[in-house]
């Protein structure tokens, strides 16, 4: 077996062909160090007694489990190290959070562990990571400065910590993943140009939303079902992890499509997922992998943000199935 190439070296080659700045490549290896962090916490959840719920809600107003509090201070402690990090948003913070005395020049948002539903139940889960560049010097530092579109990220990726701990990273020049390998503590390159492929047979969605959806997912859907005997003419086959990260990675090895779409069950949230920190984050490095990223009105990565923890309608993956929920929306 050739040598492979570690994640450091990947990094200092990119910041040496002037792809990247060196300063990025010190973020990338300390979220990759909380990332150690969360999957050796995670391996020992139960062992530990950090299994279950704490007694607070999160920004969302959701119920934090003890692991989501951990995985949030793996990050809040692992990046203002890096002196490039100006700022951090997290699912699980109310507000930002200013690294104290920094003068760095990056904004980084992090969803600390997604699919924490799952980690009771020993399935797979993630975390999620966007990078923005802080406003000219990041002093005086706003709630505002975070509200970029995710068309202006520099960098954003996910770690999955599955039977492996993966993490897919992406700053403008492909999608790479890397393992982590147990006995060195590495992240090692194993998945080189990771390209989603763009005809596929495969859907993710909670089904069980479906009396709320609007009617172009009922029908991208149905005809899915239909399978040989409906339009499509072939059969399809349904997966839902309820761990984004876990349906992405899905996505990104033998493709696929992922809809958490606008439905009518809360006409007040226009989706579940959180904009900044779970749907510009993958939608970059979906794209980045040759697929598209829609709310099924407009390309994801263009919208405005009004709200760190707004929600948005979600639908990606393989190229040709996206179109064509968007060509259903468009139909009406
Ligand atoms: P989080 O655990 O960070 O709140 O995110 C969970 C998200 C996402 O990972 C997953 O795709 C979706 O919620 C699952 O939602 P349902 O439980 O409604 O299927
Ligand atoms: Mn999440
Ligand atoms: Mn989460």
């Amino acid at each position: 077996m050739s040598e492979r190439v570690s994640l450091l070296r990947h990094l200092t080659q990119a910041a040496q062909d002037g792809r990247l700045d060196p300063a990025l490549a010190l973020v990338v290896q300390q979220i990759g160090a909380a990332s150690r962090e969360i999957a050796a916490a995670l391996a020992r959840a139960a062992l530990a007694d950090v299994l279950g719920a704490v007694d607070s809600a999160n920004a969302s107003g959701e119920t934090q489990k003890k692991l989501d509090v951990l995985a949030n201070d793996a990050f809040l402690h692992a990046l203002p190290w890096t002196g490039a990090v100006a700022g951090i948003a997290s699912e699980e913070l109310d507000g930002t959070y200013r690294v104290p005395g920094a003068r760095g020049g990056y904004l980084v948002l992090v969803d600390p562990l997604d699919g924490s539903s799952n980690i009771d139940v020993n399935v797979s889960v993630g975390s999620i990571f966007s990078i923005l560049r802080a406003p000219d010097g990041a002093v005086g530092l706003a709630n505002d400065d975070f509200l970029q579109p995710g068309s202006r990220q520099v960098l954003a990726g996910f770690t999955a910590y599955g039977p492996a701990t993966v993490m897919v990273l992406s700053f403008g020049h492909g999608v790479q993943g890397f393992t982590l390998d147990p006995a060195s503590g590495e992240f090692l390159l194993t998945q080189p140009d990771m390209r989603i492929p763009e005809r596929t047979s495969e859907y993710a969605i909670n089904a069980s939303n479906q009396r709320w959806w609007q009617p172009p997912v009922q029908r991208y859907v149905a005809e899915c079902m239909a399978g040989k005997d409906g339009p499509r003419e072939r059969d399809f086959n349904m997966r839902w992890v309820g761990s984004m990260v876990a349906d992405v990675y899905r996505l990104l090895t033998r493709g696929g499509i992922f809809m958490y779409p606008r439905d009518t069950k809360d006409p007040a949230k226009p989706g579940k997922l959180r904009l900044m920190y779970e749907a510009n984050p993958i939608g970059y490095v979906v794209e980045q992998a040759g697929g598209l990223a829609s709310t099924g009105y407009e390309r994801i990565l263009d919208i405005r943000p009004e709200k760190v923890h707004q929600r948005v309608a979600v639908i990606l993956g393989s190229r040709e199935e996206v179109e064509r929920v968007v060509a259903y929306h468009r139909e009406g």
